[in-house]
């Protein structure tokens, strides 16, 4: 005897009959078939936990300015240290007028049009992230679709297809097509014999007519998934589909790495981005919190006191001293590193030890020319070697000119790492020339800007968190079993560290928020349990 057999949707019926809305609504959340709460989850904390309890937060970057929001509406009295002489911290968006500045005194003046803008630190916020969407709808902030896939653009790979670049809806669809034929081969010839039944022997083959599109021999000869050569148009003219790209091209590894893009977790559709830059999130955020965020203050101590901490600074060529019960430390480790300290052994042998990857981007404004002669509007493109990828605007579309990124990797990558500026804005010019021919010309007034030589960022984001970690250049999805991670997700005496590089998040500002909305719990926590010792 199993289970009686049910189907789900007369199982939800019944559960609604019996218990109203409700109960049904509580039932398919517990299924899985509704999501959790749609919003953020709210700090569990009474709304005076904070009254009498003073924070020190080091940090204006999303961090640094979440936990302040977040504490502020608890009653704590916070204090935010910001370096610069803006909030956001890696989050940076450069416009026309600007100055990027590297350590190495290399200057750069930015003299795009007006309204034009590059976002050098993150530039997209995934759907699923609904704590920094949830911040966006509450602080007004406006989020127009970051277009992070077109069709259209391209992927090319000078080892394959004799170098010429493919359309994305073509080698997505063409490389469906072969396996799908691959597939129904197989089972037609009784190689999948043992793992399918009869039944799903016939269902396999009648999805895979559908899916690869496959003709009627179980062929696949092309689709108009993969676009036309002639477009169907007035009058006799018939579309005309192209014939498909050989599978041997397609399994070269740029190109099917390039169609996986947009499958991964935090990369889907539908992606989004803040009106006219990535920055209008901390200014957001520190226009809510006023006189909370101090500028231009320089940390330049971290030492524990009887009572809390004692938080030395520079502000204005003064050096001054901060003492609170708390402190929040949402300073990146590259920092951390030269900050004199009085942190327990375990934290300063993580902050020696890790790493941070160095990424860099390199945009150019321009005449649309994707738009206007490839109709490619936002989304990524790929080369398989140099500078890669391009990066498509996606504000702005339909307007004479914009700014693509044509270089978001590593700085330390191969040839690249050796090369002066100048040789580094060929070598981008010249991925745009090997997928839009003629157009590489077209770049003007190019900017690049390397995390690890900005001041107060000295890299884009935590690579490895100890010695005996393979190096991650991108924030991947690997769950940090470092001790050196372990431990920095616990608070150091009355210090809680903050920050991307403490969730599993990293390399997102989702990250940032999580990490900091962890830590004011765990603060107000302890708080509480205080109060009522
Ligand atoms: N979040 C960053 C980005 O979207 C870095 C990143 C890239 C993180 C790829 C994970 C995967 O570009």
């Amino acid at each position: 005897m199993g289970a009686p057999n049910i189907s789900r949707r007369d199982f939800l019926m019944k559960v609604g009959q019996a218990g109203g809305f409700s109960a049904a609504f509580l039932t398919m959340q517990a299924l899985g078939l509704m999501p959790q709460a749609e919003a953020m989850r709210p700090i569990e904390a009474a709304p005076e936990t904070g009254k009498g309890v003073t924070v020190a937060i080091l940090g204006g970057g999303i961090a640094g300015l979440v936990a302040a929001y977040e504490m502020k509406a608890l009653g704590y009295k916070c204090m935010v240290l910001e370096a610069r002489h803006r909030p956001g911290g890696r989050n940076w968006s450069v416009r026309g007028g600007d100055t990027v500045e590297f350590l190495d005194g290399a200057q750069q003046k930015c003299t795009w049009e007006r309204g034009h803008y590059q976002n050098f630190g993150p530039a997209r916020l995934p759907s699923v992230h609904k704590n920094m969407l949830g911040y966006c709808r509450k602080l007004g902030v406006a989020l127009e679709v970051e277009v992070n896939t077109s069709r259209s653009s391209y992927l090319e790979n000078d080892e394959a297809n004799g170098g010429k670049p493919a359309v994305q809806r073509e080698v997505i669809n063409d490389t469906r097509g072969h396996v799908s034929e691959l597939l129904g081969k197989c089972i037609r010839q009784g190689a999948l014999d043992q793992d399918l039944s009869g039944e799903d022997r016939d269902r396999m083959l009648s999805f895979l007519r559908q899916y690869g599109p496959l003709d009627s021999t179980g062929a696949y000869v092309g689709s108009s998934r993969a676009g036309y050569v002639t477009l169907p148009g007035a009058g006799d003219q018939e579309g005309r589909i192209a014939k498909p790209v050989d599978m041997h091209t397609l399994l070269d590894e740029n190109f099917w790495d390039g169609i996986l893009f947009e499958e991964v977790f935090d990369m889907q559709a539908t992606m989004f981005q803040p009106v006219g830059g990535m920055d209008r999130i901390p200014y957001a955020f520190a226009h809510a919190l006023g006189k909370t965020v101090h500028y231009e203050a320089v940390v330049t101590e971290i030492r524990r006191t009887a009572k809390g901490v004692r938080i030395g600074y520079t502000q204005g060529g003064r050096t001054k001293a901060l003492e609170a019960d708390y402190c929040f430390c949402a300073l990146p480790m590259t920092m951390l590193k030269k900050i004199s300290n009085d942190f327990s052994a375990p934290y300063k042998q993580v902050i020696e030890d890790c790493t941070y990857a160095p990424a860099y981007k390199i945009a150019w404004e321009s005449r649309r020319f994707w738009e206007q002669d490839y109709n490619i509007y936002g989304g990524l493109e790929s080369v398989n070697t140099g500078c890669s990828p391009v990066w498509f605007p996606s504000g702005g579309m339909f307007t004479e000119r914009g700014v693509l990124v044509s270089g978001y990797a590593m700085d330390d990558w191969g040839e690249f790492a050796s090369m002066t500026m100048e040789q580094k804005f060929a070598e981008s010019r010249k991925t745009i020339e090997r997928l839009h021919p003629g157009h590489g010309r077209e770049l003007e007034k190019p900017m690049y800007v390397s995390w690890r030589q900005i001041a107060f960022n000295e890299g884009s984001w935590v690579a490895t968190y100890g010695p005996d970690e393979p190096t991650r250049g991108w924030g991947d999805d690997a769950h940090r079993v470092n001790p050196g991670y372990e431990t920095l997700i616990q608070p150091d005496g009355p210090i809680y560290f903050i920050g991307d590089h403490v969730s599993q998040i990293v390399a997102w500002q989702e990250g940032a928020a999580v990490s900091a909305l962890r830590a004011v719990q765990m603060l107000s926590d302890r708080v509480r349990a205080r109060q009522s010792s």
